[in-house]
């Protein structure tokens, strides 16, 4: 299991210090945002720079938390309900320093051409599918976003979806829709005392599991990894273990290779005759041609399916038979509840999302740090306080080639360097460092050997050159 961006450990201020271009100058009157993840740590400022200078374009009508964040902090924040057309995006994209978007905007790679000023994007959802997420990180544009903001709203739907088979509840109610009264209790049961069998115990599964045994039930979970069982669930050592000992099974899992059709004919038989099967994760775990047939046959009481190997583009009547053959067949089951991939749809998790996207692009902006970042290496390095006042923070991103760090070390080498860290995701590598003891003029000097440094590595990355260079 991952561990959740939000439990990084933060003791002593994982807030790295402040900003730079090719150099990061560490700025002063520290940012004053408060989150509880990130305690404010007073800063002082040796090339101060004016957060009013920073420009952030929202679209997509993206959660008025991560606004209010950004604001806050003095950026200029302008923000759009809907994406935009092709050439507007075209044009708004260009002196922006942050884009923020939702699933629709596509940040291709001609679009990211159009951007001068770019330094990070910011992905408020879970999947980053809509950027081309290479091409940014050779620009030296750092994408954010927020894989597990929503495991809390997915594990709660899953629940109400246990109860909701156990009772058949949707075909009662649908029964009730069309004027029919039918009491009776065949086939309606508790869930207190059955057992919920959870397929990867990741950050929804473990979620769910304390859930499911607040509500009386007994939990087993099966997972590719040894994890420690919360409450009294158990791990279970096969998937066949699993599915012959539940009364329902839930799916958890990542799409990867080893998880397509993960739950295919042999498993469905495997499971034990009247249970229930629930599929909140991706739509290609389950093949649901042969969902379709074991249902038929009547060996499963129920289903849930929130996701579907393929599904509409967009809103409107087109969960149909032009999407799949077994399309028609599922909608004619009996008590199989049908969701449009809405599992982790909530209020809450937009608003986790923006405040969990916000604090990333700003601690980006403010401090170069990348945690979270879903196509850099992940770089940070604890704060300068007030009491550091002759220090400066330098990053560097560049091409991961042999020869380049060493000549950014030639050049810090001749600097009290207190701290460094570099890190490579592919072809980039991030470098960030801190240097104490320096004063104004050593600073600008710096500076200059980076900047010409830059021009002669191939390929050198700095994305907050463009704003940095303005400050000069
Ligand atoms: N329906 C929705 O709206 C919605 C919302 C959020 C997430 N999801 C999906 O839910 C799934 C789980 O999300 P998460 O945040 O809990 O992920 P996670 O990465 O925290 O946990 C996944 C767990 O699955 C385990 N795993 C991987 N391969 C496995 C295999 N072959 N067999 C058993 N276990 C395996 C991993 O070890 C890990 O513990 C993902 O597919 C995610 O995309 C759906």
């Amino acid at each position: 299991m991952t561990i959740p961006r939000d439990i990084i450990p933060l003791s002593n201020t994982v807030v790295p210090s402040s900003p730079s271009l090719s150099a990061f100058f560490n700025a002063g009157a520290s940012p004053s945002y408060e989150t509880s993840y990130f305690p404010v740590v007073p800063k002082k400022q040796l090339k101060p720079f004016n957060t009013g200078d920073i420009r952030i374009l929202l679209l997509e009508d993206i959660d008025r938390t991560a606004r209010e964040l950004l604001q806050k902090e003095g950026y200029q924040v302008e923000s759009h309900t809907s994406s935009l057309r092709d050439s507007e995006l075209a044009e708004k994209i260009r002196d922006v320093h942050v884009i923020g978007i939702r699933s629709k905007t596509k940040l291709t790679a001609s679009v990211l051409d159009h951007a001068e000023n770019l330094l990070a994007i910011g992905c408020f959802c879970i999947g980053t599918d809509q950027v081309d997420l290479e091409y940014a990180a050779k620009r030296g544009v750092t994408v954010f976003n927020s894989p597990f903001s929503n495991s809390r709203s997915v594990a709660e739907l899953v629940i109400a979806e246990v109860i909701m088979l156990a009772r058949r509840i949707c075909d009662k109610s649908m029964e009730m829709h069309f004027g029919t009264w039918q009491k009776g209790s065949t086939r309606s049961r508790e869930i207190r005392g059955k057992v919920l069998g959870i397929i990867g115990y990741g950050h929804i599964g473990s979620q769910l599991s304390v859930l499911a045994e607040s509500m009386g039930m007994s939990v087993l979970f099966y997972d590719v990894v040894p994890l420690m069982a919360i409450g009294k669930a158990k791990q279970v050592k096969s998937l066949a273990e699993l599915l012959v000992s539940s009364d329902f099974v839930t799916l958890h899992v990542p799409e990867t290779l080893e998880t397509r059709d993960l739950i295919g004919r042999t498993e469905l038989e495997t499971m034990k005759k009247g249970s229930y099967l629930i599929n909140a994760s991706r739509g290609c775990v389950v093949d649901l041609q042969a969902l379709c047939e074991v249902m038929r046959s009547g060996h499963l009481a129920g289903a849930a399916l929130d996701v579907f190997p393929r599904e509409p583009s967009d809103d409107g009547p087109y969960f149909n038979e032009d999407l799949a053959r077994w399309v028609t067949e599922i909608r004619d089951l009996p008590n199989i509840i049908l969701t449009p991939h809405i599992g982790g749809s909530t209020e809450e998790a937009q608003e986790a999302i923006g405040a969990e996207v916000g604090g990333a692009l700003l601690r980006y902006i403010n401090f170069g740090c990348t945690i979270g970042a879903a196509n850099m290496p992940e770089v940070t390095l604890r704060s300068l306080t007030v009491a550091e006042e002759s220090h400066l923070r330098v990053i560097f991103i560049h091409q991961n080639r042999p020869g380049v760090l060493r000549q950014v070390n030639d050049i810090l080498g001749d600097h009290n360097v207190d701290k460094q860290m570099s890190d490579s995701r592919g072809d980039i590598a991030y470098m960030m460092a801190d240097i104490s003891k320096v004063d104004s003029t050593e600073v600008q000097a710096l500076y200059t050997k980076l900047e010409v440094l830059s021009c002669e590595i191939p390929k050198f990355l700095s994305p907050l050159r463009p704003y940095f260079g303005s400050t000069r």
